[in-house]
Protein backbone atom coordinates (compact mmCIF):
# COMPACT_ATOMS: atom_id res chain seq x y z
CA UNK A 1 0.00 0.00 0.00
CA UNK A 2 1.25 3.72 -0.93
CA UNK A 3 1.19 6.06 1.72
CA UNK A 4 -0.36 9.42 0.72
CA UNK A 5 2.07 11.84 1.05
CA UNK A 6 2.55 14.72 3.25
CA UNK A 7 2.13 18.28 1.15
CA UNK A 8 1.82 21.71 2.53
CA UNK A 9 -1.70 24.53 1.36
CA UNK A 10 -0.45 27.92 0.59
CA UNK A 11 -3.06 30.31 1.13
CA UNK A 12 -3.95 34.07 1.35
CA UNK A 13 -6.36 36.59 2.48
CA UNK A 14 -6.25 39.00 0.21
CA UNK A 15 -6.52 37.91 -2.32
CA UNK A 16 -7.80 34.98 -1.01
CA UNK A 17 -6.42 31.81 -2.10
CA UNK A 18 -5.73 28.52 -1.23
CA UNK A 19 -3.51 26.24 -3.18
CA UNK A 20 -3.76 23.25 -4.15
CA UNK A 21 -7.65 22.54 -4.13
CA UNK A 22 -9.77 20.13 -6.21
CA UNK A 23 -13.03 21.36 -5.30
CA UNK A 24 -14.14 24.94 -5.15
CA UNK A 25 -17.80 25.98 -4.24
CA UNK A 26 -18.98 28.80 -4.94
CA UNK A 27 -22.61 30.26 -4.27
CA UNK A 28 -24.28 33.10 -5.17
CA UNK A 29 -27.90 34.02 -3.95
CA UNK A 30 -29.26 32.43 -6.84
CA UNK A 31 -28.10 29.32 -5.62
CA UNK A 32 -28.97 29.40 -1.99
CA UNK A 33 -32.15 32.00 -2.07
CA UNK A 34 -34.14 29.29 -0.17
CA UNK A 35 -31.62 30.06 3.08
CA UNK A 36 -32.83 33.23 3.60
CA UNK A 37 -36.37 33.94 5.70
CA UNK A 38 -37.39 36.79 3.88
CA UNK A 39 -38.18 35.42 0.39
CA UNK A 40 -39.43 38.92 -0.68
CA UNK A 41 -35.97 40.22 -0.61
CA UNK A 42 -34.73 37.01 -2.36
CA UNK A 43 -36.72 37.73 -5.47
CA UNK A 44 -36.34 41.35 -4.70
CA UNK A 45 -32.24 41.58 -5.01
CA UNK A 46 -32.35 39.21 -8.15
CA UNK A 47 -34.76 40.73 -10.08
CA UNK A 48 -32.13 43.13 -9.74
CA UNK A 49 -28.64 41.45 -9.13
CA UNK A 50 -27.66 37.92 -8.53
CA UNK A 51 -24.45 38.66 -5.78
CA UNK A 52 -21.66 36.29 -4.67
CA UNK A 53 -22.47 34.86 -1.00
CA UNK A 54 -19.55 32.31 -0.46
CA UNK A 55 -16.88 30.76 -1.55
CA UNK A 56 -15.09 27.73 -0.51
CA UNK A 57 -11.72 25.99 -1.57
CA UNK A 58 -11.17 22.21 -0.39
CA UNK A 59 -7.55 20.71 -0.33
CA UNK A 60 -7.08 17.32 -2.63
CA UNK A 61 -7.13 14.57 -0.21
CA UNK A 62 -9.41 11.14 -0.53
CA UNK A 63 -12.77 10.96 0.54
CA UNK A 64 -12.08 8.24 3.49
CA UNK A 65 -12.14 7.17 6.63
CA UNK A 66 -8.63 8.65 7.83
CA UNK A 67 -8.36 11.61 6.19
CA UNK A 68 -9.09 14.85 7.09
CA UNK A 69 -10.23 18.21 4.97
CA UNK A 70 -8.81 21.19 5.19
CA UNK A 71 -10.68 24.21 3.49
CA UNK A 72 -10.96 27.88 3.46
CA UNK A 73 -14.31 29.82 3.15
CA UNK A 74 -14.72 33.29 2.30
CA UNK A 75 -18.36 35.22 2.95
CA UNK A 76 -18.69 38.20 0.90
CA UNK A 77 -20.16 40.94 3.42
CA UNK A 78 -24.07 42.11 2.57
CA UNK A 79 -26.98 41.30 3.60
CA UNK A 80 -30.85 40.03 2.16
CA UNK A 81 -33.27 41.73 3.54
CA UNK A 82 -32.15 41.83 7.35
CA UNK A 83 -30.44 38.66 7.54
CA UNK A 84 -26.57 38.63 6.89
CA UNK A 85 -24.69 37.07 4.24
CA UNK A 86 -23.57 33.39 5.75
CA UNK A 87 -22.98 30.08 4.17
CA UNK A 88 -25.92 27.70 3.97
CA UNK A 89 -25.17 25.13 6.94
CA UNK A 90 -25.60 21.61 7.06
CA UNK A 91 -25.48 18.60 9.21
CA UNK A 92 -22.13 16.27 9.05
CA UNK A 93 -24.30 12.71 7.97
CA UNK A 94 -21.83 10.84 10.46
CA UNK A 95 -23.17 12.02 13.95
CA UNK A 96 -20.49 10.05 15.96
CA UNK A 97 -17.44 10.72 14.07
CA UNK A 98 -16.84 14.11 12.13
CA UNK A 99 -16.40 17.10 14.20
CA UNK A 100 -15.59 20.32 12.92
CA UNK A 101 -13.04 23.36 13.64
CA UNK A 102 -13.05 27.10 12.55
CA UNK A 103 -10.23 29.18 12.27
CA UNK A 104 -11.64 32.98 11.67
CA UNK A 105 -8.35 34.73 9.63
CA UNK A 106 -10.28 38.07 9.06
CA UNK A 107 -13.89 39.78 10.03
CA UNK A 108 -16.36 38.95 11.94
CA UNK A 109 -18.95 37.01 12.32
CA UNK A 110 -21.12 34.70 14.10
CA UNK A 111 -21.43 30.23 14.31
CA UNK A 112 -25.00 28.98 14.49
CA UNK A 113 -25.58 25.55 15.95
CA UNK A 114 -28.49 23.33 16.53
CA UNK A 115 -28.88 19.25 17.21
CA UNK A 116 -31.50 17.80 15.86
CA UNK A 117 -33.04 17.35 19.20
CA UNK A 118 -33.38 21.00 18.90
CA UNK A 119 -30.32 22.73 21.01
CA UNK A 120 -29.09 26.26 20.11
CA UNK A 121 -26.21 27.59 20.30
CA UNK A 122 -24.23 30.75 18.97
CA UNK A 123 -20.81 31.27 18.71
CA UNK A 124 -18.49 34.58 18.09
CA UNK A 125 -16.22 33.63 15.13
CA UNK A 126 -13.44 36.52 15.39
CA UNK A 127 -9.46 36.63 14.51
CA UNK A 128 -8.00 34.76 17.98
CA UNK A 129 -10.91 32.48 18.13
CA UNK A 130 -11.09 28.89 16.87
CA UNK A 131 -14.00 27.18 16.91
CA UNK A 132 -14.93 23.70 18.36
CA UNK A 133 -18.10 21.98 16.47
CA UNK A 134 -18.70 18.37 17.66
CA UNK A 135 -20.06 15.50 15.42
CA UNK A 136 -24.08 16.07 15.70
CA UNK A 137 -24.42 19.67 15.69
CA UNK A 138 -25.58 21.70 12.54
CA UNK A 139 -23.17 24.82 11.92
CA UNK A 140 -23.85 28.13 9.80
CA UNK A 141 -21.45 30.69 9.30
CA UNK A 142 -22.90 34.15 9.05
CA UNK A 143 -20.85 37.03 7.74
CA UNK A 144 -21.77 40.19 10.62
CA UNK A 145 -19.11 42.54 9.40
CA UNK A 146 -18.87 45.13 6.42
CA UNK A 147 -15.89 43.33 4.96
CA UNK A 148 -14.92 39.89 3.54
CA UNK A 149 -15.62 37.22 6.32
CA UNK A 150 -12.44 34.43 5.60
CA UNK A 151 -11.91 31.27 7.63
CA UNK A 152 -10.05 28.43 7.65
CA UNK A 153 -11.51 24.48 8.57
CA UNK A 154 -11.48 21.30 8.98
CA UNK A 155 -13.79 18.16 8.92
CA UNK A 156 -13.00 14.33 8.35
CA UNK A 157 -12.92 13.58 4.47
CA UNK A 158 -15.35 10.37 4.67
CA UNK A 159 -18.89 12.21 6.22
CA UNK A 160 -21.18 13.93 3.63
CA UNK A 161 -22.93 16.88 4.28
CA UNK A 162 -27.06 17.33 5.32
CA UNK A 163 -28.56 20.00 3.66
CA UNK A 164 -31.75 19.06 3.52
CA UNK A 165 -33.42 21.01 6.14
CA UNK A 166 -32.48 24.14 4.50
CA UNK A 167 -35.31 25.52 2.83
CA UNK A 168 -38.20 27.53 2.64
CA UNK A 169 -41.38 25.14 4.76
CA UNK A 170 -38.16 23.15 6.03
CA UNK A 171 -37.42 22.59 9.58
CA UNK A 172 -34.06 25.25 8.79
CA UNK A 173 -31.82 27.13 11.77
CA UNK A 174 -33.84 28.14 14.85
CA UNK A 175 -32.28 31.27 14.85
CA UNK A 176 -31.19 33.83 12.49
CA UNK A 177 -28.80 36.41 12.41
CA UNK A 178 -29.79 39.98 11.60
CA UNK A 179 -28.75 43.41 11.56
CA UNK A 180 -31.20 45.51 14.06
CA UNK A 181 -29.86 48.95 14.77
CA UNK A 182 -26.75 48.59 12.90
CA UNK A 183 -25.48 45.68 15.36
CA UNK A 184 -25.42 41.88 14.72
CA UNK A 185 -28.72 40.55 16.57
CA UNK A 186 -29.83 36.94 16.97
CA UNK A 187 -33.40 36.03 16.71
CA UNK A 188 -35.69 33.18 16.25
CA UNK A 189 -36.34 32.02 13.06
CA UNK A 190 -39.21 33.91 11.58
FE1 LIG B 1 -19.25 21.05 8.09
Amino acid sequence: MTAFDPFNIDYSIEPASFEPNDLVIQRTLDDMGDAYFDQDAVADILSRDNPAIVKVWMAPVPDSKGHLVPLMTVIYPGKVGEEYHMTKGHYHTDPQNAPEVYITLKGQGKLVLQTREGDVHVCDMLPGTMNYIPSEWAHRAVNTGSEEFVFLGVFPAATGRDYSFIGVGKENFHKVVVERDGQPAVIDHP
